[in-house]
């Protein structure tokens, strides 16, 4: 598994493993388990969940998940919601996060998409809970470049270790300029649904001619080449989310898949990288 390696040194997988919409359905405990399981032992180690997630339910299963495992062997990722990022309540939400997940700390916590309390209040309580050690980084998500700007132009704002945005072959626009000013900042991405939620996201994906082409030629699925093509840059950390062992296997295969420059054309002649500045989407 390749490494992402983030503005303070460490080191993260490329391809780690999303939670929503994970336990939330007892008769899917046990398969969603193991799955997170399999994939840890296969070296998807980071593990991104939110208090969102099922109110909690996400961070609980994950709890369970990671109970075999030396928690220093794993890197843990939860987001705030924006109502709850500010000195009133951030503490306490950080708290239950990590009461749910069973640990004394998170390696890396999220505001999860940009509400009305102030940049600069969010990254001052962040700072705090680092100094607490209930964190060790924190990052943002579904922040577009103009609002990056203004992060870093908070005290402490250029802290901020990633950005977790929507990212998948069908959705391009962060390449634009979010992305290139991720890399000059040193700021790693995240990938979010990186298959395009199974291609519900964008379901023409499914029927497309060059995308079966190119995954029949490497004898996988075109979710496997999907994956595949969100973490060709280095700088890009992927979470797809499984809930059965054998999508997990799969999308640990995909980062052994290297796509070559005729394939990387065929995919930008298919679903081509905007040429101007979009909106950043999101879900
Ligand atoms: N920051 C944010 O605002 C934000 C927003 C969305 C997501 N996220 C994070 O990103 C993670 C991933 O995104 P996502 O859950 O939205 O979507 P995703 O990872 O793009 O897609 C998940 C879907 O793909 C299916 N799948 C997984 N592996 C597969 C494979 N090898 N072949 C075929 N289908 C496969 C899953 O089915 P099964 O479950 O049946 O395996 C599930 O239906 C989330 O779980 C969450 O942690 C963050």
């Amino acid at each position: 598994m390749r490494n992402v390696i983030l503005k303070d040194g460490t080191a993260v997988p490329q391809l780690g493993q999303g939670t929503w919409n994970i336990g939330e359905r007892p008769e899917k405990r046990k398969d969603e388990i193991a799955a997170l399981r399999l994939g840890i032992e296969q070296g998807m180690t980071l593990l991104d969940t939110a208090e969102m997630y099922g109110e909690g339910a996400a961070e609980d299963l994950l709890g369970e998940a990671i109970e075999p495992f030396k928690r220093e062997d794993l890197f843990i990722v939860s987001k705030v919601y924006p109502w709850n990022a500010g000195k009133e309540s951030i503490f306490d939400s950080c708290e239950a996060s990590l009461e749910r997940i069973g640990t004394d700390y998170l390696d890396l916590y999220l505001l999860h998409w940009r509400g009305s309390v102030p940049l600069a209040e969010t990254v001052a309580c962040m700072e705090e809970l680092k100094k607490q050690g209930k964190i060790l980084r924190w990052g943002v998500s579904n922040l577009d470049t103009d609002e990056m700007d203004e992060l870093f132009a908070v005290p402490c704002g250029e802290n901020c270790m990633t950005d977790q945005v929507l990212y998948h072959l069908g959705s391009r626009g962060i390449e634009f300029s979010l992305l290139p000013w991720l890399q000059e900042h040193n700021t790693a991405m995240m990938a979010y649904s990186p298959l395009a939620q199974a291609g519900t996201l964008r379901s023409s994906m499914l029927e497309n001619k060059a995308l079966q082409e190119i995954a029949s030629a490497h004898g996988v699925s075109i979710f496997q080449i999907m994956l595949a093509f969100t973490i060709v840059n280095e700088h890009i950390i992927s979470i797809p989310r499984s809930s059965s062992p054998k999508h997990t296997l799969e999308n640990r295969q995909a980062a052994d898949i290297v796509l070559s420059a005729d394939e990387l054309a065929a995919l930008n002649a298919e679903y081509p990288a905007p040429r101007h500045k979009v909106f950043l989407d999101m879900i």
